[in-house]
């Protein structure tokens, strides 16, 4: 019984999602454009453009398209710098657990990411080699809540979609596995993720139990 497991990156294997915040919060800051949390949650899981279009968009504030491509580049590089340094330290709590239990268990590991920096990460925090499958923002044309990314992960595993189980800590990415007929697992606070199938605060809350009983659902 051969199921295929799909992790988010940002905000499930490692805890970068508060260094896109504090790059995303400076930028808009710098120009004058308030940053909430409830703002940066709905940035979360949302591309590089999506996620200038859409503080442009709050602020009310229309830059040329030079200028758009700039910022992005600027965010990229304050963000670039933050994760630096980064190490194996920073994969959040029973992750390598969880990875490790599927890997004795024979599923089929994926990572779906809408992050141009995906590959970097997992290098940096040496997971890069536990997945079957890497997806990230340089495969895919559409963004999530697009369920592209996803759907790409379960043909590269070759398990069908409804056999597919997604670890997402954002709304847009449980709206995308939703949309792609998988199991939306959310990490993180049950009503902000209130779409998807199952909410964990963190990997420790997640059982072997629970594992194998996803594993074992036909
Ligand atoms: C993830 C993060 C988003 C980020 C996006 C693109 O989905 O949750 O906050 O904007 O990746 O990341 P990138 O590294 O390509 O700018
Ligand atoms: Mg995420």
């Amino acid at each position: 019984n051969k199921k295929g497991f799909i992790f988010d990156l940002d905000g499930v294997i490692v805890d970068t999602a508060k260094y896109h915040f504090l790059a995303w919060k400076k930028l808009a800051n710098d120009l004058g454009i308030d940053f909430t949390e409830d703002q940066n949650e709905q940035l979360k899981g949302v591309s590089r453009v999506k996620s200038l279009e859409k503080i442009l968009n709050w602020g009310g504030v229309s830059i040329s398209e030079e200028e758009f491509l700039q910022l992005m580049d600027k965010k990229n590089t304050d963000y670039l710098s933050y994760i630096e340094t980064m190490t194996e330290d920073e994969i959040l709590v029973d992750v390598p657990k969880v990875l490790n239990l599927l890997k004795v268990e024979n599923q089929g590991l994926a990572l779906g990411s809408a992050s141009k920096n995906a590959r970097t990460i997992l290098k940096k925090v040496e997971l890069f080699d536990k997945f079957d499958s890497i997806v990230d923002g340089t495969n895919v044309t559409k963004a999530k809540p697009d369920p592209e990314v996803f759907i790409i992960a379960a043909e590269n595993l070759e398990i069908a979609p409804e056999k597919c189980i997604v670890f997402e800590d954002s709304i847009a990415g449980i709206q995308a596995a939703n949309a792609a007929n998988m199991i939306s697992i959310g990490i993180g606070q049950k009503d902000v993720l209130s779409e998807a199938d199952y909410v964990f605060k963190d990997f420790s809350e997640i059982s072997e139990e629970f594992i194998t009983q996803l594993i074992n659902k036909h």
